[in-house]
């Protein structure tokens, strides 16, 4: 009898203690994420962030960082979102495809038309006025006449690394420190370009280091034995067709389920498909880098992006809200 009263005192002791640290640990976080919102909400206040609802990002926020590490995943756009778009000195950045550009090996006849395509299908791409439906057929004969031109060029493998170099393409800035953080802390980046995957890889090789936490889908080159490009894998990326790629019904985003809470980065509207495959309860903070025709685009932008960054060349609102949920 004693013993069993001894042995219901100590399990009371036990519950007790158990159900204390409970209730400490959920107040110390939800006193240390409300300190950590306030935090957030000053960064949020500055003049090339806009935001359309508020209450919804610090609601998502807050959840996120209430998630933790362990809940969350990170999905983003390479062109113009992970690298800049211009310059200190006000120069326009090369996306993948123009990396190409300011390799002497390469004939000047490739370069102007490169160019030419640029000019004639960059301004319906970014041209808001007209459905993605109209834009759709224009992107894939850009991206087809895009990837002729590059095989009519006999570029070969060895020419990636001296073209990355010669180009201007830079990460934008503090984005090591992102790159960083996420692999430190175990938490899975999607690169989703429809720019080059052999450029894209080599561009983080260059500038950072390429970590196992990194899955990138992109366009891949496709050499023969002698290295010659003869052709590009798969189906083609374009800025239009992010909902329709194979990512979203392979096991990528299933086997990260758990991790429910996912920040999406981009800088054109169809990067806002990207996420595409993620479960219907998941929760997506999208960020949408505004980097031209900013004032004719921001309202488009804040409908369709919940935090809206206008010509904003570094990293450091996305760095500030990764950094709370990954110290949270
Ligand atoms: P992203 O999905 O990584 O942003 O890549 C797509 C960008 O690449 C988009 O902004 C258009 C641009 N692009 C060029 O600059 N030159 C080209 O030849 C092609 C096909 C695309
Ligand atoms: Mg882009």
């Amino acid at each position: 009898m004693v013993k069993i009263e001894h042995r219901s005192s100590f399990l009371f002791g036990v519950s007790f203690l158990v159900a204390a640290t409970g209730i400490w640990t959920w107040r110390r976080r939800s006193t240390s994420c409300t300190r950590e919102i306030r935090t957030m909400v000053d960064a949020l206040n500055h003049p090339n962030v806009h935001i359309k609802d508020r209450q919804h990002v610090n609601k998502l926020i807050q959840n996120f960082i209430q998630g933790g590490k362990q809940k969350l995943q990170v999905v983003a756009d390479f062109d113009r979102t992970m690298s800049r778009f211009k310059s200190e000195e006000g120069e326009i950045i090369a996306t993948c495809h123009n990396a190409l550009d300011n390799n002497d090996q390469i004939s000047d006849k490739f370069r102007m038309e490169a160019t030419k395509l640029r000019d004639y299908y960059y301004k319906i791409e970014i041209d808001d006025s007209l459905s993605k439906e109209v834009k759709y057929p224009y992107m894939v004969e850009w991206w087809t006449k895009a990837h002729d031109l590059l095989v009519d060029c006999g570029l070969t493998r060895d020419m990636i690394s001296y073209s990355v170099k010669r180009s201007n393409i830079v990460l934008r800035d503090k984005t090591s420190w992102l790159l960083k953080e996420l692999h430190v802390h175990d938490v899975p980046l999607l690169i989703f370009s429809a720019g080059l995957g052999d450029i894209i890889e080599e561009v983080i090789h260059q500038q950072h280091t390429m970590y196992s936490n990194i899955h990138i889908v992109s366009n891949y080159m496709d050499f023969n034995n002698q290295g010659t490009l003869v052709g590009f894998k798969g189906e083609i990326i374009h800025i239009y067709n992010k909902n329709e790629n194979a990512i979203h019904e392979s096991d990528y985003f299933e086997k990260l389920q758990h991790r429910e809470n996912i920040i999406l980065m981009g800088d054109s509207l169809g990067d806002l498909n990207m996420a595409d495959g993620a479960s219907d309860s998941a929760d997506i903070l999208k960020i949408g880098f505004l980097n031209d025709k900013v004032e004719e685009r921001l309202n488009v932008y804040k409908d369709a992006y919940d935090i809206v960054l206008a010509a904003d060349e570094t990293m450091d609102i996305p760095n500030a809200i990764i950094r709370q949920v990954l110290e949270s």
